[in-house]
């Protein structure tokens, strides 16, 4: 792999600082966010404080790596055609930094304190890089390919639950109303009686690293985009977890339909999926 020009800083090093650079401003602006707006539905919103935490990152990265491709969920057209189309026209680029500027937007504008910023750079299509960035807790998660993957400077492992009956697990609900929901509520039933209990905090990235971190054993969710899963992604596989779409095809940054476990409960979490023609 080509490494940063002499006196750069690595890619890892600029990818914390953007987004604890990003994550404390945000924090800064919780419960003073001044506009609102929505984008492709009721449930999508957008604020002043997804832009600005988009174009604070990508300068910064702009600056150290001038000759990077840059992903961003706020640069791309609402909605799932245009967000495909995005991601086709930079999926072949050497080195792309995929960012969720705030993952958890009706949180934030909710006052929920539970959001984050989702850094990831992809060499050739494969994440190399990924960092979640919690400001509330000041919870960092960060994953280095073939290196592992930390919180708080500690090594994190995915737990060791073995069956979905000791599972804790958690899902998103789509806003999409005639593909995504109606597949996440069919596996909501199927899944609601076979696992202890099931959580819906509202940021994927965020549930991406709980997964890696021990604290969920499981995560799906339809729907879902680039920016929201690739840097869990390598949190989750650096953590020991396994990250496939819901039919059982390994991660790629195109899968938008997610099952992140630890790896143990997979193909149980899976066969429950495909039983309930909850699978897509
Ligand atoms: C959303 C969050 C949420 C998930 C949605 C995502 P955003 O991202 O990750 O948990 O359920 O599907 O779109 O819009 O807040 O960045
Ligand atoms: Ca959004
Ligand atoms: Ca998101
Ligand atoms: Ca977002």
């Amino acid at each position: 792999q080509q490494q940063p020009a002499v006196g750069s800083k690595s890619f890892t090093a600029v990818a914390i600082n953007c987004a604890a650079k990003a994550g404390e401003w945000i924090k800064t602006k919780l419960g003073n966010h001044t506009s609102l707006s929505l984008k492709y539905s009721a449930q999508d919103l957008v604020t002043e404080v997804d832009k600005g935490s988009e174009k604070m990152i990508k300068s910064l990265i702009q600056t150290h790596f001038p000759d990077h491709s840059f992903l961003g969920e706020e640069g791309v057209e609402p909605g799932p055609e245009a967000s495909a189309k995005a991601l086709q026209s930079v999926r072949d680029a050497e080195y792309l930094w995929i960012v969720d500027p705030v993952d958890g937007t009706t949180n934030f504008v909710h006052g929920f304190p539970f959001f984050s910023v989702s850094i990831a750079l992809a060499y050739k299509g494969e994440v190399i890089v990924g960092v979640v960035y919690d400001p509330m807790r000041d919870e960092l998660f960060v994953a280095e390919k073939g290196k592992g993957a930390y919180v708080r400077g500690k090594r994190m492992t995915v737990s060791p639950d073995d069956t979905l009956k000791c599972s804790l697990i958690a899902t998103g609900f789509p806003a999409d109303p005639t593909y995504a929901l109606p597949l996440n509520m069919k596996g909501l039933q199927a899944l609601v009686p076979e696992v202890r209990n099931i959580r819906s905090g509202g940021s994927a990235a965020l549930h991406m690293a709980y997964v890696a971190s021990g604290r969920l054993s499981g995560f799906w969710e339809f729907g879902l985009n680039a920016w929201d899963l690739a840097a869990g992604s390598l949190l989750v596989t650096e953590s020991g977890g396994h990250v496939t779409d819901t039919k059982g095809s390994l991660y790629d940054i195109g899968v938008r339909n997610v099952v992140a476990t630890n790896g143990h409960i997979h193909e149980e979490f899976l066969g429950v999926l495909a039983k309930a023609d909850a699978a897509g």
